[in-house]
């Protein structure tokens, strides 16, 4: 499966530089109140029948995405690779997976996203590797000694065989994050490091070839049109001096709390420097977004200081639950963190890694982000619109993950037989719950797999439950009381309304307990929205008049009466 890099690129048979899309008047940087719409290739669209999605698949459904209204499409990684992590194992970086397509493909998919004023986001995964990458191969079969080795993390192990690991770390998806090699002769060899599966070896980014390889790869796919990349594991690639111990065994509980060895390190600022002269080189506005765990959010703001990336995901808004008072206090910190940096704030309730915001809600708060327990579903969608409607009021840039603009609830009884998620293995099925928010999208019918292929009946590699025929984007096109068409209504007012999205602030308003409610002014007029996180109807004067809420509300002259659990949008 692993494609020679040189030949890979050779057979490119790609237009050399091209523009990026221009969607629109700029804004002062597009991405600034961008909604960005993640699509996880396996689970988007099937085009060829064979259960699992494609890159034709996408493209042929591009126009769903411009209808829905969003600005850029963020799509997780299409490259060659054994799917030892679903794709974040990269094994060629400038080849397409044959299970996704083509490089042709990917350009098609580009070029038409461009036609519909829809820019695209690449994922970039530069942290690690897949154990199936020429270099890491050439490492293994070359043995100590081999130049190769000095790009990943290659340590003898500690004991009187070197049959202990070089270090006390511990991989994410459980159990050490060391694997012992065997050596050309057949004897035990060294250990190399690997933070995720034994699958994905870290690179060594003090080596410079692997910066320089990176650096390759940026230009390689700006060269092809996209207009940016996420960026994996963002926080992962400096490790601290020595690999030292980190002398505790509950590692996991204290990611995004503590700087660890191996996350966060200062020296990760240098490569977005660099990689940012590389951004600023192509015209059009390109862009680079973290994903980077890291203990606050202030620490998350190094990472899109003015000369390093424009965006980094706010994963403290994503874990905070339905209460309003942490509700604000999320928004706060959030929006005083960014300010000082000039980078607008970001808003995510889902991605392909956790829980599905709508069964998060549905289930009692503190569970985390991998639940396997359904809840109460009614409460759990209500509450899922609301909070929709809450993230699409705030300034800055929002992140919608494909299924969710359905309300889409988490698969939490998927049979252990058909999960993928590497992590679930790693941790005797005790973790790794992630397959249940990948789950392909149903797109029409009464029948599996709902149009997610071409054939009624065909197969989807992960099984959709009987209850999503009513969940299809053909069931719910038209449907004024849908989720579905709950997103395309407010995604068409944030356009309309300057005081959405743009800015850096909220005014908060005087409201009842367990109700949020702010102001946005602008030039183009003032918008209010009311977050009502009880489970009582509260009544508050009107704001103003009415243009969107996620549960029918009732406004008379004696004020307005928000349901519990709702979100509503006025104009004053
Ligand atoms: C990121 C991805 C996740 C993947 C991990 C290792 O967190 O979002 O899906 O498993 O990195 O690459």
């Amino acid at each position: 499966m692993t494609q020679n890099l040189a030949d890979a690129s050779r057979s490119a048979a790609v237009p050399a530089a091209r523009t990026a899309a221009n969607t629109g008047a700029s804004r002062g940087g597009w991405w600034r109140d961008a909604v960005i719409y993640q699509v996880y290739p396996r689970s988007f669209a099937d085009g060829n029948g064979d259960g699992m999605g494609d890159l034709p698949g996408i493209r042929s459904r591009l126009p769903y995405l411009r209808d829905l209204g969003v600005d850029a499409v963020w799509l997780s990684p299409f490259y060659a690779s054994p799917q030892a992590d679903a794709g974040y194992d990269v094994a060629d970086y400038r080849a397409v997976d044959p299970m996704f397509g083509t490089l042709l493909d990917a350009d098609a998919l580009i070029r038409d996203a461009h036609d519909l004023g829809l820019r695209i986001i690449v994922d970039l995964v530069p942290n690690h590797s897949s154990d199936q990458h020429e270099w890491f191969q050439r490492a293994l079969r070359e043995g100590p000694g081999s130049p190769l080795r000095e790009r990943y993390h290659f340590r003898p192990g500690k004991g009187e065989d070197g049959e202990l690991p070089p270090n006390d770390w511990e991989s994410i998806f459980g159990g050490p994050a060391w694997t012992r090699t065997t050596d050309p002769d057949g004897a035990p060899g060294d250990w190399y490091l690997h933070l995720f599966a034994p699958e994905q070896p870290d690179f060594n980014w003090d080596n410079p070839a692997v910066a320089d390889e990176f650096r390759s790869i940026l230009r390689f796919w700006l060269d092809m049109g996209v207009d940016g990349f996420r960026i994996d594991v963002a926080h992962g690639m400096v490790k601290a001096p020595g690999l030292p111990d980190l002398g505790s065994h509950d590692q996991l509980k204290l990611l995004g709390n503590d700087v660890m060895p191996f996350f966060d390190q200062d020296g990760v600022h240098a490569i977005y420097r660099s990689w940012r002269q590389i951004l600023d080189e192509y015209p059009g506005d390109r862009i680079g977004v973290a994903e980077a765990w890291t203990p606050t959010v202030q620490r998350t703001a190094n990472y899109v200081r003015p000369d390093e990336l424009h965006q980094a995901f706010n994963f403290q808004y994503l874990g905070t639950g339905w209460d309003a008072a942490a509700l604000r206090e999320v928004i706060d910190v959030s929006l005083d963190s960014m300010r000082p940096v000039g980078a607008p704030t970001t808003w995510v309730l889902s991605n392909h890694d956790v829980t599905r915001h709508a069964t998060r809600f549905a289930n009692p708060p503190g569970l985390g982000t991998q639940i396997r327990t359904p809840g109460d579903r009614a409460l759990g969608l209500r509450r899922a619109r609301a909070a929709s409607l809450l993230m699409l009021a705030l300034p800055g840039s929002a992140y919608v993950y494909q299924g969710e603009e359905l309300g889409l609830p988490d698969v939490t009884d998927l049979p252990d037989e058909v999960r993928q998620d590497p992590s679930f293995f790693r941790q005797a099925g005790q973790d790794g719950f992630r397959d249940g928010c990948r789950v392909p999208i149903p797109w029409s019918g009464t029948e599996a797999p709902y149009g997610f292929g071409p054939n009624a009946g065909g197969p989807s590699w992960l099984p959709q439950p009987a209850e999503w025929a009513h969940l299809s984007v053909e069931a719910q096109t038209g449907d004024p009381t849908s989720t579905l068409e709950l997103y395309r209504s407010a995604i068409a007012v944030r356009r309309e309304q300057p005081a959405l999205g743009a800015g850096t602030a909220v005014e908060w308003l005087p409201a009842p307990e367990g109700v949020l409610a702010f102001r946005r002014e602008s030039a183009g007029g003032a918008f209010v929205c009311t977050v009502n996180t009880t489970g009582e109807t509260v009544r508050i004067p009107a704001p103003g008049r009415m243009l969107l809420s996620s549960t029918e509300a009732v406004v008379t002259e004696n004020g307005a009466e928000l349901p519990a659990d709702s979100t509503a949008w006025w104009a004053v």
